[in-house]
């Protein structure tokens, strides 16, 4: 069993106010891969940063589509784990709660979260790559990647790619989140990819007591009011019954 540190409860019962970043991490345990584990299978010769950028889908747009295609599948099959339902939880638990995640798969959402910021998109979604017309579905030619229906463009999943700009609300929102939030939550996530690896460092600069949810080491544990080092499969479901404990 995962020990949770009674001073750590102590905060989280006092709470009003808790956020939470989520990355990869938190769907290693859905059969998700996460981006820093080997690419498996068909994709291992490839790395994210090659793939998820604007370049590599000017260069090659159908190897990206079906690398999307690949990961879209993938998603379609994985199913909500412990640690996500231990959120939903959670943010029934306290009064504002905000859940924050770098992920595009929308397990969270399928988990059944309800306020969650998506600072990198979602999978599922896809845009037109040019004009970004709103796209609902298109007509499946086999071509790939498919055509916008409404200005002929390729499509591309609505997800943020490396060197791109995150989506601006949602951005401010988890700012501010972090900024007045009373815990901060740092689950599965390598805390190497800015903005969003800034957002525990801000909530600590802001008061929050900040708690890191992860097997391994990252630049934000030595600096962590709390680290909770296991899987968030298991850590978050032992501290929602830590929680619940009388
Ligand atoms: N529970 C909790 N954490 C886990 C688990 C688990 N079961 N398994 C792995 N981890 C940790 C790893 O130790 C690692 O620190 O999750 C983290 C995953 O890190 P990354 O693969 O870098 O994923 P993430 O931090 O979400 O990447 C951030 O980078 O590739 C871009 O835009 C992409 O959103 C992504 C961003």
């Amino acid at each position: 069993a995962v020990a949770i540190p009674a001073a750590l409860v102590a905060r989280l019962r006092a709470a009003r106010r808790v956020a939470v970043l989520s990355g990869a991490g938190i769907s290693a345990e859905s059969g998700v891969p996460t981006f820093r584990d080997a690419q498996t299978g068909l994709w291992a010769r490839y790395r994210p940063e090659d793939l998820a950028t604007p370049a590599a889908f000017a260069r090659d747009p159908q190897l990206v589509w079906d690398w999307y295609a690949w990961r879209r599948e993938r998603v379609a099959q994985a199913q909500p784990n412990p640690g996500h339902r231990a959120l939903v939880a959670l943010e029934g638990r306290v009064a504002a709660f905000t859940l924050i995640t770098q992920n595009v798969d929308g397990l969270h959402r399928r988990a059944g979260s309800r306020r969650v910021i998506e600072l990198h998109g979602d999978i599922t979604r896809s845009v037109c790559s040019v004009e970004r017309c709103e796209v609902g579905a298109w007509d499946d030619t086999g071509e790939r990647p498919p055509r916008c229906p409404a200005c002929g463009a390729p499509l591309r999943p609505d997800v943020v790619w490396f060197g791109e700009a995150l989506p601006r609300a949602a951005l401010a929102a988890a700012q501010a989140a972090a900024e007045s939030c009373e815990v901060f939550l740092c689950v599965g996530t390598s805390t190497v990819v800015y903005p969003a690896a800034e957002l525990p460092f801000a909530a600590q600069r802001s008061g929050a007591c900040v708690v890191e949810v992860n097997p391994d080491a990252t630049p934000l544990s030595s600096s962590a009011d709390f680290r909770l080092p296991g899987p968030a499969g298991t850590v978050l479901p032992a501290l929602l019954a830590a929680l619940d404990a009388t």
